[in-house]
């Protein structure tokens, strides 16, 4: 099988398209022919070596998967079924979708759900089942689209992106947030109501601002992730998933003490099973069908590395689709 394998020799990681015996797969108990990959933000962290995802070398990197079961010793999944895989540490510890075939446990796939085919369900992926997870978060916390405007940052990126779309389509007026000006079309195109200049927002601010966001979906993390819990209205619920500007809150207890802010941690990677099929059955009925032409391009498993420095630079908006066959 074909596969992008990442390697590491003297503290360096090596990515290359390679001819893999699938005999080399790793163990579990559903063999999958994969169909679609994604490309999302870990695994351009992963192939470009600059952030410490990979566990064991070698790997097959690609966080998420859709595809048609090959075999299977488990109950549950039957030859030819379609299944979609996201997350579980697979790219990081255990052999990814990178490929043309993985060996996974069942525990970790998802029948493909009704009214979404595996390309579909890759355009949304690793990336849109979180801004899912978020969005769920914030109705959740009782954010509704009258309490008043959400914002969205990292916005034409692939969890950004989704997340806009998922609100507007839900009545939320959306607020992105992009440091990238050739995006705003885009973004409004999504359903964004009003644009910010990532700029305007990654200043160091006062700990508490004139209150703004009803809510908000964060994948920056760092000072502008500050700003944001500092802008938010008395109840407002701000759902943090992503670092793309940095790991770091450089802020102040003020907004939690003093306007019942919640900071709401999403994971995706460890979801429960329960909790993924809830979201996945919410994002297809939530997603207009012009979301799926609109916000994805196609690359084949040859042009997966060098789209992964371009992801870590900016240059990618919205979601990289990965066809692997
Ligand atoms: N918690 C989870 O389970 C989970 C799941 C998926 C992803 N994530 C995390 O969520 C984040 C986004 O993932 P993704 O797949 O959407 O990545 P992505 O497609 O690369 O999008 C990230 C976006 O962040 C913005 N950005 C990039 N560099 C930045 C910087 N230095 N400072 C501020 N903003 C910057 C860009 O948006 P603009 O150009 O529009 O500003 C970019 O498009 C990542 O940190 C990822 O690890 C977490």
């Amino acid at each position: 099988m074909q596969a992008v394998v990442l390697e590491q020799h003297n503290g360096q990681t090596h990515a290359a398209l390679q001819s893999v015996d699938p005999a080399r797969l790793p163990p579990g108990n559903v063999t999958v022919d994969i169909d679609w990959s994604g490309l999302n933000y870990k695994d351009a962290l992963a192939i470009t070596g600059r952030g410490k995802i990979v566990r064991a070398f070698p790997m097959v990197p690609g966080i998420d998967f859709a595809g048609r079961v090959h075999h299977s010793e488990d109950p549950r999944f039957h030859v030819g079924q379609a299944v979609i895989l996201t997350g579980w540490g697979v790219g990081e510890m255990h052999w990814g979708g990178m490929a043309e075939q993985a060996r996974v446990t069942g525990d970790w796939l998802v029948p493909l759900p009704e009214g979404l085919d595996a390309r579909r369900a890759m355009i949304i992926g690793t990336a849109g089942l979180t801004a899912m997870l978020c969005v769920m978060a914030l109705q959740e916390g009782g954010v509704t689209p009258e309490a008043g405007p959400v914002l969205v940052s990292g916005a034409s990126g692939g969890v950004g992106s989704t997340a806009v779309a998922l609100l507007h389509a839900l009545g939320y007026a959306v607020t992105a947030v992009s440091g990238r000006p050739q995006t705003y079309d885009y973004l409004r195109q999504l359903g964004a109501s009003e644009i910010l200049s990532r700029a305007e927002l990654s200043a160091p601010g006062r700990p508490l601002e004139k209150q703004r966001w009803a809510g908000a979906v964060d994948t920056v993390g760092g000072q502008l992730l500050a700003n944001v819990l500092a802008q938010s209205r008395y109840g407002g619920v701000v759902a943090t998933c992503g670092l793309a500007g940095g790991a770091d809150l450089p802020g102040s207890v003020m907004p939690f003490i003093l306007r019942n802010v919640r900071l709401q941690g999403i994971d995706s990677v460890r979801a429960p099973a329960a909790r993924r099929l809830s979201a996945w059955r919410q994002i297809i009925k939530i997603l207009p069908h012009s979301f799926y032409k609109n916000v994805s391009s196609e690359i084949p498993l040859s042009d997966v590395i060098l789209a992964a420095s371009q992801l870590l630079a900016n240059e990618i908006q919205g979601r990289t689709l990965v066809k692997v066959r």
